[in-house]
């Protein structure tokens, strides 16, 4: 079986006011009626393939996964005292874990319009992540994104390619290179790996973090379904995302291209995209709008508009995102939508 290991750490700015650091983006119903991190754990609950879901999480979001994962029986759940970053969040399960167990790491704030088309990409990685390589699930790039990780294919292998080349968070200029080299995939942050390759990798690049993780493990304390890891010698760890601290580093590294919808829903753009199936979704993006509550359009293209009360009114406009969130108003076009985290209001929230 395949374990699941969820990831919920980040806080999703950029989808401000909806997003707030007391209800963030994972736990919202962004696309659909249900909440991203419920539609993660959705995702793996076929048991014939998948072990109960290890949830990695802070105590600020604590209440949230609980509420969230409580439909979904015997999970457990990892409380980090604090974050620091992914490569940690994921050692401490791979920690927790039998040895040759095989992880599934999921963020649990991206969209997957076609759950069927992730399942057989996870089991394709998983089956290279048996012979112990370190998978990462491709997607194929739209634009010059730099604020994804970039995968040069190397030479095939069964299910996928053996990575010549892992580039985290390039600049404007090399990610355009990439785009159209035509051979790079983007990483879409979901990985496959046996714990215990897992480990062997940070204890080869990362031999500091790995052996404050296992400090941390062996003197944590379980209650219930819920691990607390030691907090002194955690706090210790310098952090860093498991892209820089293992996947660039090793010459393991394979990758299953998936074409599945993803969208990791980055603004309010992503999520227009999202919501109405284009772009980032599957099929056309034929222009249509995306609404929620009391909203009227008339004469608007590829225009996002959603209210929790106050009605939105809109005439003539194309790519614009307005969103009504108790007293906040957002007016946004499409392009500046990659900007909301610096406004005041994200910033303080
Ligand atoms: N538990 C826990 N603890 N989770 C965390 C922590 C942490 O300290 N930090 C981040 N996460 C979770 C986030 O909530 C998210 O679900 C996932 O781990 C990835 O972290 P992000 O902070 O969103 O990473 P990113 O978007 O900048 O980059 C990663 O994802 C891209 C695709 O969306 C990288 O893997 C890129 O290479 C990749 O392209
Ligand atoms: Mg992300």
């Amino acid at each position: 079986a395949i374990y699941p290991v969820v990831l919920s750490g980040g806080n999703g700015t950029r989808l401000w006011p909806r997003s707030r650091k007391a209800m963030p983006k994972p736990f919202l119903p962004l696309v659909g009626e249900h909440t991203l991190f419920e539609a993660t754990l959705d995702r793996c609950a076929d048991d014939d393939r998948f072990a109960n879901a290890v949830i990695v999480t802070g105590v600020a979001h604590l209440s949230h996964v609980q509420a969230q994962a409580a439909a979904f029986a015997g999970t457990q759940v990892i409380v980090e005292p604090e974050g620091k970053n992914t490569a940690p969040a994921i050692a401490l399960a791979a920690a927790r874990l039998p040895t040759d167990s095989i992880m599934l790491v999921c963020p649990s704030d991206h969209h997957i319009a076609d759950p069927a088309a992730f399942t057989q990409a996870a089991c394709a990685a998983a089956t290279l992540a048996q012979e112990g390589w370190l998978v990462a699930l491709g997607i194929t790039p739209t634009h010059p994104e730099t604020g994804y990780g970039y995968i040069l294919r190397g030479d095939p292998i069964p299910g996928g390619f053996a990575v010549k080349r892992f580039v985290e968070k390039p600049d404007l200029a090399t990610a355009e290179a990439f785009l159209a080299d035509g051979n790079y995939s983007w990483n879409g942050g979901i990985f496959a790996f046996q714990a215990g390759a897992f480990l062997d990798a940070l204890d080869r690049y990362r031999p500091a973090m790995a052996a404050l993780v296992r400090q941390s493990v062996a003197a944590g304390r379980s209650e219930g379904a819920l691990f607390f890891p030691d907090a002194d010698s955690f706090a210790e760890i310098a952090e860093e995302s498991v892209d820089y601290a293992v996947m660039e580093e090793t010459d393991r590294a394979a990758v299953v291209p998936a074409v599945m919808g993803w969208s990791d829903i980055g603004n309010w753009h992503a999520l227009r995209d999202a919501r109405i199936g284009g772009a980032a979704g599957l099929g056309p993006d034929d222009g249509a709008n995306a609404v929620i509550g009391n909203v009227e359009l008339v004469d608007c293209r590829r225009v996002l508009a959603e209210t929790d009360g106050p009605r939105i009114s809109i005439i003539g406009m194309e790519d614009v995102a307005v969103v009504v969130d108790g007293d906040d108003v957002l007016v946004t076009s499409m392009t500046g939508a990659q900007k909301v985290g610096k406004l005041a209001g994200a910033t303080n929230q």
